[in-house]
């Protein structure tokens, strides 16, 4: 007898919807419990580290009861991770130097042109020609968050310089990802990747905060809510943050790239929906109009990126054929 199907063979659409709705819903969680906890804790060094603390304490549970197997690991595969995890913990930390900076939906509006970054990536780095309709259609989405940015009542440098290196170091990790396919599954790479990661964050976090945080950081923060309350809230960030990372790894898995990069889109607009309403963040309306234009340029570019996609995969088609 034909051995019977998983759930997850019989409806696989509907389990690539829950992975998405999981990641959405776990990223909105984490981004708002994370903006509460600087705006008393202000120290995004700090708090990065303990994101993936917490997320490498997780994994170690996880792989000691083998939920799932440790995947083993060699030199090569450390090599070949080492990069990603670098870049992964830099777009890591500068993301929440810039959460901690101004309000969480101006990040997330610099952070939706991250295809953009990627676009230029592809051109410049791996020399791929990217065509001019291509480039004239992430016209609306700098245009939008140039709008968006300059009237962004939290606006600072810091946020915006912050966020843009993250996007940097987000298309490098894409970039390096591709190279270190491993036949790995996506939780044991994610795991390794924050535990490598976790080394990277942890100078910067001891020298650039370190002397402030002894003298009067995690003693002001106790001061202000109380020792289990700052505990209980640095154990779900990380949690939050491990989780939503893990999730989006899982989907990535599952779904083609620009699907996952549109993905991320729609997540940010969940994020700048939710963030504005919960902490009633004020935004001018050319802030609101210049994220609106951004978001939809985004939409636009990948539905034309999408379509260029198609016409070269029938291409090769008709050519083998
Ligand atoms: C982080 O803490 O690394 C940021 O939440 C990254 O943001 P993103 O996953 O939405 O790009």
């Amino acid at each position: 007898a034909k051995p019977s199907k998983s759930f997850a063979e019989r409806f696989p659409a509907l389990v690539t919807g829950f992975f998405f709705f999981m990641w959405y819903f776990l990223n909105v969680i984490f981004n708002i419990l994370n903006k509460k906890v600087y705006n008393y804790f202000p120290y995004p060094y700090f708090v990065s580290v303990i994101h993936l603390v917490v997320g490498v304490a997780y994994c170690l549970v996880s792989w000691s009861v083998g939920l799932p197997k440790r995947a083993p690991i060699d030199k090569e595969l450390l090599i070949l991770l080492t990069p990603v995890a670098f870049c992964h913990a830099l777009g890591h930390v500068t993301s929440n130097v810039s959460f901690a900076a101004v309000a969480v939906s101006f990040t997330h509006t610099i952070k939706a042109l991250e295809p953009f970054f990627n676009a230029a990536a592809s051109q410049f780095v791996l020399g791929h020609q990217i065509p001019l309709s291509l480039w004239l259609s992430l016209a609306p989405v700098v245009i939008g968050v140039s709008m968006a940015s300059l009237t962004e009542l939290s606006f600072n440098w810091t946020g915006f310089i912050s966020a843009m290196i993250s996007n940097v170091a987000f298309t490098y990790r894409s970039i390096y990802s591709k190279k270190a396919m491993t036949g790995m599954d996506s939780t044991n790479v994610y795991a390794y990747i924050s535990i490598i990661a976790l080394f990277f964050c942890l100078p910067p976090a001891i020298f650039i905060e370190g002397p402030q945080l002894m003298q009067y950081g995690f003693r002001d923060a106790i001061a202000k809510v109380g020792l289990i309350k700052f505990l209980s809230d640095l154990f779900w960030i990380g949690m939050f943050y491990h989780l939503y990372n893990q999730l989006a790894t899982n989907t990535l898995e599952r779904v083609a790239p620009l699907t996952h990069a549109v993905g991320n889109v729609l997540k940010r607009v969940f994020v700048i929906g939710f963030s504005i309403v919960v902490f009633g963040n004020k935004i001018s309306t050319q802030t609101g109009i210049g994220t609106a234009i951004a978001i939809a340029g985004v939409a636009i570019y990948s539905l034309i990126k999408a379509n260029m996609e198609e016409q070269k995969r029938k291409a090769a088609l008709s050519a083998a054929s």
